[in-house]
C-alpha cells in the first residue's frame, strides 16, 4: 500500500472573476522511501496540490472532492487539531522560493528552533542540540546556528531551509522547485543532498519542478500536469525515456540535460489556457501538433498503458480516423 496516495483531488480558489479550478482530478501514489517528481510549466497546480496535502491552502482556496490518504487516514477530512499532529512531524514541506523568505534579523538557529519547541514541546538546550545536529547533517558547521541569513549563499540557505522541514523528523517531505533560483553547478549539490538525506533517513520525497532532466536524476516516479490536471505518470524511465503524451514530450524537449550547456530552455509555443474556462475536451488541444477533432471534443481519461504507465492522450488510445 503506498504511503501516501491522493486520489481525483480538486482544489478551486474563489477569485472576483470566478473560480479558478487550480486542481482538477489529480492522482498519484507516493510509496514508502520513494521519491515522486511532479511536473508541468508555471501556472499548472503543482504549488495548490503540495499545500492541499499540507491543509495550508490560501484562504480563497479550498478542497473540492477528492482524497488524500496517508497512513489509513483522509488527509482531507481530519479536523484542524489532527492535521496539526501531521503537519511537519509526518509530512513537511520545502515551501517555493522560501530560502528568500527567511527572517532577516534572527540567527538561523533561533529559526531552525522554533518549530523543534513548538511541536515537540523541548527546552533551549534540546532544540539547540537538535539544530546543531540538523546543521551538520545538510552540510553547514553547527557553530552557523548564530549566523543571520545574510551571511549564507543562496545554496547554504537552501540547506537551511531543508533542515528546517527535517525538524521534526518527518516520513514524507514535500520539495516544492528546490533549486529553481540556483546556479547550476549549486543546482546538483542540493539535488545530491536531497537524494542522500532521502537514502540515510528513508524518507519518502515529493520534488516539484518544472525541469524534467532534474527528476529524470534524481527520482523514481514521475507525474506531469498541465492546467490542474495529470497528464502522464509512472516511472522514471517510462515517462522521461519513452513519454506518451504529447505535452511530455514537448517539455522534455524544453529542458535539455541538466548536466549539458543550459542554454534559454526553448518554449512550448501557445498559452497556457485559462483556469476558469478551461478549454473543452483534452486542455492541451489548442497547443498538440497531434490534435483531431475528438480532442476538442472529448477529454482524454488517464489510462494505464501498461506496468503502471498512465497517459491521458487520445493517441494512445483511438485510432485516428482523419
Ligand atoms: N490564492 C490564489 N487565488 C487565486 N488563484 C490562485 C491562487 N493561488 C494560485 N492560483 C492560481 O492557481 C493556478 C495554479 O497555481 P500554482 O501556484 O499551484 O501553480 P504552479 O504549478 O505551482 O506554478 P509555478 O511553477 O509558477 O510555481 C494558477 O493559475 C494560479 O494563478
Ligand atoms: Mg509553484
Amino acid at each position: 500500500m503506498p504511503l501516501l496516495e491522493v486520489k481525483d483531488l480538486q482544489v478551486a480558489f474563489t477569485t472576483s472573476e470566478g473560480d479558478v479550478h487550480a486542481v482538477d482530478g489529480v492522482s498519484f501514489s507516493l510509496g514508502e522511501g520513494e521519491s515522486l517528481g511532479l511536473a508541468g510549466e508555471s501556472g499548472c497546480g503543482k504549488t495548490t496540490a503540495a499545500l492541499s496535502i499540507m491543509r495550508l491552502l490560501p484562504k480563497n482556496g479550498r478542497i473540492v472532492s477528492g482524497s488524500i490518504n496517508y497512513q489509513g487516514y483522509d488527509l482531507t477530512k481530519l479536523r484542524d487539531a489532527q492535521m496539526r499532529t501531521i503537519r511537519w512531524q509526518h509530512i513537511s514541506i520545502i515551501f517555493q522560493g522560501a530560502m528568500n523568505a527567511l527572517n532577516p534579523v534572527r540567527r538561523i538557529g533561533a529559526q531552525i528552533a522554533e518549530p523543534i519547541k513548538l511541536h515537540e514541546g523541548v527546552d533551549d538546550e534540546v532544540a539547540n542540540k537538535r539544530v546543531g545536529e540538523l546543521l551538520e547533517l545538510v552540510g553547514i558547521h553547527k557553530d552557523r546556528a548564530a549566523d543571520y541569513p545574510h551571511e549564507f549563499s543562496g545554496g547554504m540557505r537552501q540547506r537551511v531551509m531543508i533542515a528546517m522541514a527535517l525538524a521534526c523528523n518527518p516520513k514524507v517531505v514535500i520539495a516544492d522547485e528546490p533549486v529553481t533560483a540556483l546556479d547550476v553547478m549549486i543546482q546538483a549539490q542540493i539535488l545530491e543532498l536531497l537524494e542522500r538525506l532521502k537514502r540515510e533517513l528513508g524518507l519518502s520525497m515529493i520534488l516539484i519542478s518544472h525541469d524534467l532532466s532534474v527528476m529524470a536524476e534524481t527520482c523514481d516516479s514521475m507525474a506531469i500536469m498541465y492546467a490542474g490536471k495529470m497528464v502522464e505518470t509512472g516511472s522514471v524511465r517510462d515517462v522521461y525515456k519513452n513519454a506518451k503524451h504529447p505535452y511530455t514530450k514537448d517539455l522534455i524537449a524544453a529542458f535539455p540535460d541538466i548536466k549539458g550547456a543550459r542554454v534559454l530552455p526553448a518554449y512550448i509555443p501557445g498559452d497556457i489556457p485559462s483556469l476558469v474556462h478551461p478549454p473543452q475536451g483534452c486542455r492541451f488541444h489548442p497547443r498538440c501538433k497531434f490534435a483531431w477533432s475528438l480532442c476538442e471534443q472529448e477529454e482524454p481519461a488517464l489510462v494505464d498503458l501498461g506496468g503502471g504507465h498512465c497517459a491521458a492522450c487520445h493517441l494512445n488510445t483511438t485510432e485516428r480516423r482523419e
